[in-house]
């Protein structure tokens, strides 16, 4: 017998306080995400047998080699997006404009922003890898959104959550009502080829991320071109008991930002992928729509904290899609202690200033 709530059974008690047509919407529309990262879970599971490592011979909207998985959970996403009636249109790593809806584009009231395949640089090492997603309001609805539709701060979005494809694979989702965590019962389900999808099951309500922590994540090649605040976090977590800290910190670095989040919601910690000096052009290497966003989101519901470096990133009005930023997130207590670095006139961070005011302009339909 089971005994744990399904993902819709979870979700109508957690939006219990919404409106009835409102929160079956939001339903609907988790439901077919969690589809379609079901079947991403199938095909990443099945690893070589299912064809899909390897390049794909293609780039994604940045230049960037595309994986056969990335292209694959890409059209996966994309194609259980159509089948849900509420999506009005959606954006993702791989393609450099927005879609639209095929049926839907002039009724949804959603948009939803994705990275189909989160850490492909780990696919060939069968090392953890993910998928991250957004769901903002279409303010517009009933026009045709257009990509500034999609600039929107992290605090609009209505839900936010990510599958870690790991042992086991995991969903961590927050409709603004705290964080649950679901895990895909693979022994439910036809599997593939449009067959009765797995059960997602709630297996955590409430995920909290503990306040303190010995325990961080970062780049550390990438030393040489970090800011002065960011060195300085570092070098008194290395100093360990003999430092200011007086206490010896433990490191770790997956290269998949989802299951870095994944182990800090589980047993808190502190991940960075800060600004660095590498390319001036570029002011961080995660992307602000579909990585940091949706991540702050989970993390500050979860009781933690997300930052730039100097400023919350819910609050990051994006200028374009595929826009990067620096990410600071983990446990309140040290990300608290790193804004303060950043906030140390000493330090000389000199790049305080970004867009929190919306500059949101809906185009003509
Ligand atoms: O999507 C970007 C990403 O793959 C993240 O998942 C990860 O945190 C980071 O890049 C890894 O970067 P690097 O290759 O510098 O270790
Ligand atoms: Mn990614």
């Amino acid at each position: 017998m089971r005994d744990k709530p399904t993902l819709q059974e979870a979700l109508a008690h957690n939006l219990r306080d919404a409106e009835p047509q409102e929160a079956q919407a939001l339903i609907d529309t988790i439901s077919c995400i969690a589809y379609a990262c079901a079947r991403i879970s199938e095909v990443a599971g099945l690893g070589v047998l299912a064809g899909a490592h390897g390049l794909a011979d293609s780039e994604n909207s940045q230049g960037e080699a595309q994986k056969k998985l990335d292209v694959l959970a890409d059209e996966l996403m994309s194609q259980h997006l159509e089948d849900c009636g509420h999506v009005a249109g959606w954006a993702s790593e791989e393609h450099e404009c927005h879609l639209l809806s095929r049926r839907h584009a002039r009724k949804g009231g959603y948009l939803v922003v994705y990275d189909p395949l989160d850490g492909s640089s780990n696919i060939e090492a069968n090392i953890s890898i993910g998928t991250i997603f957004s769901v903002l309001p279409h303010v517009y609805q009933g026009m045709l959104p257009t990509d500034s539709s999609y600039l929107q701060p992290g605090s609009e979005q209505i839900a936010a959550g990510y599958v870690l494809y790991g042992p086991a694979t995991i969903m961590v989702l927050s409709c603004k009502r705290g964080v649950l965590m679901f895990t895909l019962d693979k022994r439910t389900g036809q599997g593939g080829q449009g067959g009765e999808p797995a059960r997602w099951l709630l297996t955590q309500e409430d995920v909290r991320i503990a306040p303190h922590t010995k325990e961080f994540a970062i780049n550390a090649s990438n030393q040489r071109f970090w800011e002065k605040p960011v060195q300085r976090y570092i070098a008194e977590c290395v100093a360990g008991e003999s430092g200011p800290r007086m206490k010896d910190f433990n490191m770790r670095w997956v290269a998949s930002m989802v299951a870095e989040v994944h182990r800090i919601m589980t047993r808190g910690g502190v991940f960075m992928y800060p600004r660095d000096t590498r390319e001036p052009r570029k002011p961080g290497r995660l992307r602000l729509m579909y990585e940091a966003a949706p991540m702050a989101m989970l993390v500050e519901q979860a009781g933690g904290r997300a930052v730039n470096g100097t400023h919350d990133l819910l609050e990051q009005v994006p200028d374009t899609l595929h826009q990067r930023v620096p990410v600071i997130l983990g446990s309140r207590d040290e990300i608290d202690r790193i804004v303060s670095y950043h906030a140390d006139p000493h330090e000389n961070v000199s790049w305080q200033l970004f867009k929190t005011r919306s500059l949101f302009v809906q185009p003509q339909a």
